[in-house]
């Protein structure tokens, strides 16, 4: 089937690769030039793993191909919107500015039949005002949100674990959700849950999934505090919650909490649309799951002022890791790096290190230093601040070997990934969160 992609970023640029490898032919259009020339030799702008691969393969195989021009688009059957929706800069608000342009740029290329597959998460009510916009040119609107994690993106979106098609009422929404299930047919051939819904559901589906694993991740930085003033352990009381199966240990690490470019803008779209919506009430208990998140990088910060001995003014403190989850170069609203910005402006001498988001977040925080290797990063350290938890540093990095290398012994885990009685018995003040 031809397909066309609007926005080639995190969303887009995977779901057009991916729907190359399962036998489309498929152009992927986004205004950066820059972009589109890294793609069409093959190349991703950004790393994800596996990305590389599928963008090479198929663009030598000539199914995928990328442009800045949106009539491409035209003849597609399905024309996916992957743009991306900020934060607002003056609000929790989401900023609809890319959807709504990508919407313009699309519509004169639009013909009777085609359908227009929302993907970017919306405040819920976007669909049903932009499907007024599409209806005039015959083609049909459906809602069908992504569900991919940053790492996982390729795996995620070939082979997601349900697919949601918001669709309109009557047969217009039955022929939409049937040439989507073509679309995704690796998947739906091995039974992957399909619902069709209405657009809020489908809408809805995205914000409540992204609200509710934010939810869980504050629960446990919540139960982190708590445990810090009883001289509880988070980590063992995560591990003994999480074996009843109702509540499972995913999304239970403690630690400097969560960011990206999702989770943070999307409980606080979230809250927005519904003060709209006259219901903040329902959710204002996001508020407090934002609050309680932002507290926890001000606690790593406390930690290392601690186990410093009161300041961190002209300490040499390596900080293990900028993106806001391994497996990503995305620096998104990255706890990690807000934590060595805070601890820069303390007046330490930070020295940042990352496999793989050293170029992006230079870029944002030129005032950092920043070192690639990572045994570089800690030689002659006062103190180690792992926040994002690479393997390099969480699983890869001995007590022993930090301890040749560094100045002082004090290492605090962001993460909770490391093995503290090994980096005790090392000789390290170790400093977890919500742990002994
Ligand atoms: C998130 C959702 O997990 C995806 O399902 C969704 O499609 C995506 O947002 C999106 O809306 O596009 P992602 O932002 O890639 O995916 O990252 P997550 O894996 O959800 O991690 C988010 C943050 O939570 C990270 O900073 C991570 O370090 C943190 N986290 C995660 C914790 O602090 N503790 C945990 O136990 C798990």
């Amino acid at each position: 089937m031809r397909l066309s992609v609007f926005g080639c970023g995190y969303l887009g640029a995977v779901h057009a690769a991916a729907m190359a490898s399962i036998g489309h032919e498929v152009v992927g259009i986004d205004v950066d030039p820059r972009k589109i020339e890294s793609l069409s030799q093959g190349k991703a702008p950004f790393f994800e793993p596996g990305l590389a691969d599928l963008l090479a393969e198929g663009v030598a195989s000539g199914r995928l191909s990328f442009t800045t021009d949106a009539s491409a688009a035209q003849g597609a059957a399905v024309h996916f919107i992957g743009v991306g929706t900020p934060q607002q800069a003056d609000g929790y608000a989401a900023d609809l500015t890319y959807v709504n342009a990508a919407i313009d740029d699309l519509i004169p290329y639009l013909s009777a039949g085609d359908i227009v597959a929302g993907k970017s998460t919306v405040p819920v009510g976007t669909a049903g005002a932009l499907a007024e916009r599409i209806t005039p040119t015959g083609a049909t609107l459906v809602w069908n949100p992504e569900f991919l994690r940053e790492g996982w993106a390729v795996q995620d979106t070939i082979d997601p674990d349900r697919l949601v098609a918001g669709v309109p009422a009557g047969d217009e929404g039955i022929r939409a959700a049937d040439l989507l299930r073509e679309v995704y047919h690796p998947a739906v051939a091995k039974g992957t849950p399909f619902i069709v819904t209405d657009y809020a559901t489908s809408e809805l589906v995205k914000v409540a999934a992204n609200a509710f694993l934010a939810t869980k991740i504050s629960f446990i930085n919540a139960m982190a505090e708590i445990s810090e003033v009883t001289g509880a352990d988070v980590t063992q009381l995560a591990e003994a919650i999480g074996h009843d199966a109702r509540i499972g240990h995913r999304f239970l690490g403690a630690g400097i909490g969560f960011g990206g470019g999702c989770l943070p803008k999307d409980i606080r779209a979230f809250s927005a649309r519904a003060e709209e919506l006259g219901r903040g009430e329902s959710v204002a208990f996001l508020r407090e799951v934002d609050a309680i998140n932002l507290r926890r990088r001000e606690r790593a910060v406390q930690l290392v002022i601690e186990g410093l001995g009161g300041s961190v003014f002209g300490k040499k403190i390596a900080v293990l890791g900028a993106a806001f989850k391994p497996h990503s170069d995305d620096i998104r609203d990255s706890p990690a790096l807000d934590v060595a910005v805070r601890l820069n402006g303390l007046g330490a001498n930070v020295v940042v290190t990352d496999p793989e988001a050293i170029e992006n977040a230079r870029r944002k925080h030129p005032q950092l230093a920043y070192e690639p290797a990572r045994d570089e990063a800690i030689r002659d350290a006062d103190a180690i601040v792992l926040v994002t938890e690479w393997d390099e540093y969480r699983r890869d990095l001995a007590p022993e070997h930090a301890s040749s290398l560094t100045a002082g012994r004090v290492v605090i885990d962001g993460r909770n990934g490391l093995d503290a009685a090994a980096w005790r018995k090392a000789g390290w003040t170790y400093f977890g969160m919500g742990r002994p």
